[in-house]
């Protein structure tokens, strides 16, 4: 359920977030190793499911508001919610999102990464770098006192400097034991506007970057958002933690210092 006040989480709770946060980023390293042309989106939710299955997790978005897979697999056009199928198998020169949110002990750890599926065009390995890069650069944004303005304006400045647009329709949010709550998290705005960040405060960033046009459609499954120009939209996603002095990365697995 949404609610509209921003928590601070307690130590305890940023222990359990942590726990999630690993669990969720190793699930997408485990996924990852399965990207290759000829697999189907179907598989890699299927091996999701079985994965957090076995890690005594469970997967946040099946049956949530009705969605009816484990995660979210999004590809080429689609920016974001596609949900995975047997039928749709990956081409050499896809690029696809990942989206995954095991929940650990209550808590959730949700992040995505797009993937490159053999050898995509120069224009859509730009697009998936500078969509990381977007990533960077708004977590560098997050600390006390900075506020929620700040981050998507870092996004904004930087993806439409490389030629690329902001996804509007779509936020980060606020995630503890509730999966989407207080605050959103713009992609796009204005430094100096917005509330400001406390330590404890836990949200997601997951910038949405488009090719083309900014303005997407939602397919008639009630899902699939796609690029209103087909053209091309990729997306990095990371659960973070505003601690004393700045941020800690909570979906980050071990050794793993991307993006
Ligand atoms: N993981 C997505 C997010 O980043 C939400 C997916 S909701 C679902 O917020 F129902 F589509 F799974
Ligand atoms: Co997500
Ligand atoms: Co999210």
């Amino acid at each position: 359920m949404k609610t509209d006040t921003i928590v601070i989480l307690s130590q305890r709770e940023l222990d359990k977030m942590r726990k999630a946060g690993r669990l969720a980023a190793q699930l997408l390293q485990h996924l990852e190793s399965m990207v290759k042309p000829g697999v189907n989106t179907l598989q890699l939710n299927d091996e999701a499911e079985r994965w957090t299955q076995a890690h005594g997790a469970k997967s946040a978005p099946l049956g949530y508001k009705g969605f009816p897979k484990s995660i979210c697999t999004s590809v080429n056009e689609v920016v974001c919610h596609g949900i995975p199928n047997a039928k749709q198998i990956l081409r050499d020169g896809d690029i696809i999102n990942i989206d995954v949110t095991p929940i650990v002990d209550g808590y959730h750890g949700d992040t995505s990464k797009t993937f490159l599926v053999g050898s995509p065009s120069p224009k859509a390995k730009k697009l998936v770098e500078v969509t990381q890069e977007c990533l960077r650069r708004g977590i560098a944004e997050v600390k006390p006192g900075a506020r929620i303005g700040d981050i998507g304006a870092a996004i904004q400045e930087y993806a439409e400097s490389q030629g690329f647009s902001v996804v509007r329709d779509f936020v980060g949010h606020g995630v503890s034991n509730i999966f989407h709550t207080a605050p959103d998290i713009p992609h796009y705005g204005t430094r100096g506007k917005g509330k400001r960040l406390r330590p404890g405060m836990v949200f997601t960033i997951e910038p949405m970057i488009n090719e083309g046009t900014w303005e997407v459609e939602v397919l008639s499954d009630g899902w699939t958002a796609l690029t209103r120009d087909r053209k091309l939209s990729a997306q990095f996603e990371h659960t973070l933690a505003v601690t004393e002095d700045g941020v800690e990365i909570l979906t980050q697995a071990e050794g793993d210092f991307s993006p």
